[in-house]
C-alpha cells in the first residue's frame, strides 16, 4: 500500500480536482483506492457525498476517527467500483487544538491506515500548515503539488517542499495543472521537480465540480500522470 498526499499552500490551484481524478483514474486501472478528505473545507466530500445528511457525515468522519469514536473502516463510503472515500466536515478544524499536543492520535491513525486493505491511499489537504496537513504529510510515500505558471503557485509548492524537508518527508513532485500548452512549456523550463505530464485547463473540470460527477473526457492525461508518478 502506498500513500499519496496532494498538497500546496496556494488555494484554488487544483488540489481537490487532482486528488479526485488521480484516485478515480487508479480505480479505473483496477486498483483499490481510498480517498481521505483532510481539508475542513471538505470540497472532496461534497463532490462525492453531497446527498448524505450532515449528521451521518459528521458521525463517520475523519474528525471522529481521530477522536476514537469510529474506526476508519466503518467510515469508508464506496463511491465507485474500487474507490472509497473518508469524508470530512468543517469540525475537522478543531483537530489542531484537540490533538496537536497528543502524538498518540497521529500514531494510532498511522497504524489504522496500515491495517487497511487498499493499494493506494490519497489525501486531499488544506492550503495551510495545520495539523491535518502534517498528518497527511507524515503518512505520505509521495507528495504531489499542482502548480500553474504563477509565482504564487510556485511559492505554494516551495513552502510545502520546506515543510517536507524539515519533517523528513519525501520531496514533493510538481504537476503543471490547469495550464495552457504555452504555460506548461514555460514551467518545463523552470528548475522544478515537475512531471512531464500536465493537466490542461478544461471546462470539463469546472462542470464536473458543479455536478459532483466525474467527467468521462479526461482519463488519458490522468492515466499518463499516475503511470509517471507511480512507476
Ligand atoms: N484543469 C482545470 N481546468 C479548469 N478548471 C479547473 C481545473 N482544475 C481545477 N479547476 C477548477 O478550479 C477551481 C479550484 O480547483 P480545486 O478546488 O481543485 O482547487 P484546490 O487547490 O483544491 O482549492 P482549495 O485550496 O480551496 O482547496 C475549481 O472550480 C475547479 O473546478
Ligand atoms: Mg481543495
Amino acid at each position: 500500500m502506498k500513500s499519496i498526499t496532494i498538497a500546496s499552500l496556494k488555494g484554488g490551484v487544483g488540489k481537490t480536482t487532482l486528488a479526485i481524478y488521480f484516485a478515480a483514474s487508479l480505480a479505473r486501472q483496477k486498483k483499490r483506492v481510498l480517498l481521505i478528505d483532510a481539508d475542513p473545507n471538505n470540497n472532496l466530500t461534497d463532490f462525492f457525498l453531497r446527498n448524505e445528511e450532515l449528521d451521518s457525515l459528521q458521525s463517520k468522519s475523519l474528525y471522529n476517527i481521530l477522536k476514537g469514536r469510529v474506526s476508519i473502516s466503518d467510515a469508508i463510503r464506496i463511491v465507485e467500483p474500487g474507490l472509497g472515500v473518508v469524508p470530512t466536515t468543517p469540525e475537522l478544524a478543531k483537530a489542531q487544538n484537540e490533538f496537536g499536543a497528543n502524538p498518540g492520535t497521529a500514531l494510532r491513525f498511522h497504524n489504522a491506515l496500515k491495517s487497511l486493505d487498499f493499494d493506494y491511499i490519497i489525501f486531499d489537504t488544506p492550503p495551510s500548515l495545520t495539523y491535518e496537513l502534517y498528518l497527511a504529510l507524515y503518512n505520505a510515500d509521495h507528495v504531489i503539488c499542482p502548480i500553474g505558471f504563477s509565482r504564487w503557485t510556485i511559492q505554494g509548492y516551495q513552502l510545502i517542499a520546506e515543510a517536507c524537508a524539515q519533517n523528513n518527508v519525501t520531496e514533493p513532485v510538481c504537476v503543471p495543472f490547469n495550464v495552457s500548452k504555452k504555460d506548461s512549456e514555460r514551467i518545463s523550463e523552470i528548475e522544478l521537480p515537475s512531471t512531464k505530464t500536465s493537466i490542461p485547463k478544461s471546462a470539463e473540470f469546472a462542470k464536473s465540480a458543479i455536478n459532483g460527477k466525474l467527467s468521462e473526457k479526461v482519463w488519458d492525461e490522468f492515466s499518463d500522470l499516475t503511470k509517471e508518478i507511480l512507476r
